[in-house]
């Protein structure tokens, strides 16, 4: 087999899928989204598989608007289990597998933030992950007594300093400050705890932080930045970038932009991999691939469809759905909806062709094909340094995440792209990066 450079795969199991339809799939369990067995039994098949990390995105309440009226009751991915606590059951039923859970810098502090991941990094033996995010609607700005969002620019102010704070308190105790001497009576050195006292704009943080250093000395961190403000964040901290792309040109340059910013910032751009996500419908030949994806599509409520349309088009569904999507008349909405018209007009579709493309992988660029042709776009991306691994969004979980391992996974191997065991037990030794040091300069990993 060639010697390559594996690459990185994440399951992302939010819900039951993807697709807005997966929950009307015949084989879903419609109530599984909140069903603990449901994601015991996935995370330990991508545990299996030798997946790097399990991912949980989140938002902090319901976001789905009920646009046009109807549409929100025809969804399945309005509830959730909240990610810290799932990950940290499925850490318990798992040995090597990472776990990255979202939590936002807008609706916590950094001391819960903080305690949090490392009591999973803890509880995991040093497999944990924080997906930063900032938050982006109104629905959850009000379940914590606000009326609006915070605007972007103070919104990733407060990130950025939220997340320097954290990585202090992280940093609270040496690796070896437990000494555990029972003959002198000394729990721990006290050179070897830091108080970071922080005062800054938006915290003031005295510490330190009330659990030892973690496994991986500091969890993982993953960001997914598009503003020039969130790759600034990516750039100086995330050892993992999500992407969202749709073709080669548009994943190469936001790749190159990346990680030009993580040299920029004084890193080693092979310490912050790119995993764009992918949706996969994979089968034995192209015709059943493609059947299984027209099979969801004609699932799709209606109403549901129609409201991945809204924000940008307006409502349509005055309009023959079969029929051509209208110029969008609403200045409102006019200058927004353009490159949904164009798309349409280029590939001739209706208004239910637009909404099920977009309603497919709820935006992640779509796969369809036997196992070949798509690990050949996967192998394409490498390549093309477009792409360090990929984060699995697959549409229906579980049966679409099993054809994946099924059928792409052997391929993967057979070309020396993803390994046959792990090597190491934590994250950051999937991911192939290290661990930072110590802003006081202790020991960073307990001794072994
Ligand atoms: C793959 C991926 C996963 C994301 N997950 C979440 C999430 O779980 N929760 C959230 O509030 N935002 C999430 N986001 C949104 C990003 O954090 C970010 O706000 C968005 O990409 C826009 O970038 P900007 O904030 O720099 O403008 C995600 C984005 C991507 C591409």
């Amino acid at each position: 087999m060639p010697t390559r450079q594996p690459i990185s795969l994440g399951l992302s199991m939010r819900y039951i899928g993807y697709h807005a339809a997966s929950w009307r799939h015949p084989q879903a369990q419609p109530g599984a989204g909140s069903d603990f067995r449901h994601f015991v039994r996935l995370a330990q098949s991508a545990e299996a598989a030798k997946f790097d990390m399990l991912f949980l995105a989140d938002g902090i309440g319901i976001r789905a608007k009920d646009a046009p009226p109807g549409a929100l009751q025809q969804t399945a991915q309005s509830t959730v289990l909240e990610p810290l606590t799932l990950l940290s059951g499925l850490a318990a039923v798992t040995e090597r597998i990472g776990l990255v859970a979202t939590a936002s810098t807008t609706y916590n502090e950094p001391f819960h933030i903080a305690r949090k991941y490392a009591s999973l990094d803890s509880i995991s033996g040093g497999r944990a992950g924080w997906n930063i995010v900032t938050s982006w609607s109104e629905a959850e700005a009000r379940n914590f007594g606000r009326d609006k969002h915070m605007d972007h620019g103070p919104r990733y102010a407060r990130a950025a300093e939220f997340v320097e704070v954290v990585k202090g308190l992280w940093d609270s105790w040496d690796a070896d400050a437990f000494v555990h001497d029972k003959a002198s009576g000394t729990f721990f050195d006290p050179a070897k705890m830091h108080v970071l006292d922080h005062q800054g704009e938006h915290f003031r943080v005295r510490g330190p932080l009330d659990i030892p250093r973690s496994p991986q000395g500091r969890p993982v961190l993953v960001q997914a930045g598009a503003s020039d403000a969130g790759i600034g964040i990516a750039a100086a901290n995330a050892e993992v970038v999500y992407s969202v792309a749709h073709d080669l040109n548009g994943a190469k340059s936001y790749y190159d932009k990346v990680k030009n910013a993580v040299a920029t910032a004084g890193r080693n751009p092979s310490g912050c991999k790119i995993m764009p996500g992918i949706t996969t419908f994979i089968a034995p030949t192209e015709t059943e691939a493609r059947e299984k994806y027209e099979q969801l599509n004609a699932l799709v409520p209606e109403a549901l469809g129609l409201s991945y349309l809204y924000g940008q088009m307006g409502d349509l569904s005055g309009h023959d759905l079969d029929g051509p999507v209208p110029e969008p008349t609403d200045p409102a909405v006019r200058s927004i909806a353009k490159g949904l018209l164009a798309l349409a007009q280029r590939d001739n579709l209706s208004i239910r062709q637009l909404y099920t493309t977009i309603a497919a992988g709820f935006g992640t660029r779509i796969l369809i094909g036997t196992p070949r042709q798509v690990v050949d776009e996967l192998e394409a991306w490498v390549e093309a340094g477009a792409a360090d691994g990929f984060n699995l969004c697959p549409p229906v979980l579980p049966s679409a995440f099993d054809d994946f391992v099924a059928m792409a996974l052997p391929e993967l191997r057979r070309r020396g792209l993803f390994r046959e065991e792990y090597s190491g037990t934590t994250l950051r030794e999937h991911l192939g990066v290290t661990v930072p040091n110590s802003r006081y300069g202790g020991a960073v990993v307990p001794r072994e």
